[in-house]
């Protein structure tokens, strides 16, 4: 299935996000793509703000960082994925992303997956992001 939306600010691309939150009954993989202030953690955020998630910030430096969901009954942990600087599929598996897409109570969202589709689960919900003007953007879920 492919939905597009076109976001006319942050706020609204981050209610496109709480939206399709709201529709997931277990874990899945997200892979957000789109280049650098596209939209990726703002609607990373949206996401986590559904599930009573404050504050999650840009895990750019870390890698990949970790909340624990209180408001879904299956998704217990949001995983939040940055690919940025990681060159290697060794690099990427040193973080268990394996057994997290594998489990039902991990929502896992990648940003800059590009480089790694080959060995990104086939399940998964693919967003493109586009920016088309200083606060509009292009928002294509693939599922
Ligand atoms: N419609 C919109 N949707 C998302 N972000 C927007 C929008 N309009 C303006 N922005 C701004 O663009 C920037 C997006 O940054 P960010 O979400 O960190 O991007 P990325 O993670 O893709 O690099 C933020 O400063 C945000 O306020
Ligand atoms: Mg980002």
């Amino acid at each position: 299935m492919e939905h597009l939306f076109v976001s006319g600010s942050a706020e609204e691309t981050q209610q496109i996000a709480s939206k399709l939150a709201s529709g997931l009954e277990k874990g899945a993989t997200i892979c957000l793509y789109g280049t650098l202030a596209a939209g990726k953690t703002t609607f990373t955020q949206g996401l986590a703000s559904s599930f009573g998630i404050s504050r999650l910030v840009s895990p750019t430096f870390i890698i990949m960082r970790e909340y624990p969901v209180a408001a879904h009954p299956i998704i217990k942990t949001l995983y939040h994925l940055d690919l940025y600087r990681l060159n290697s599929v060794e690099e990427i598996k040193a973080f268990d992303v394996e057994e997290i897409w594998s489990d039902p109570a991990s929502l896992l969202v990648i940003e800059w997956p590009e480089k790694f589709v080959d060995i990104l689960p086939k399940n998964r919900i693919d967003i493109y992001f586009k920016a088309t003007s200083e606060n509009q953007r292009e928002i294509k879920i693939v599922s």
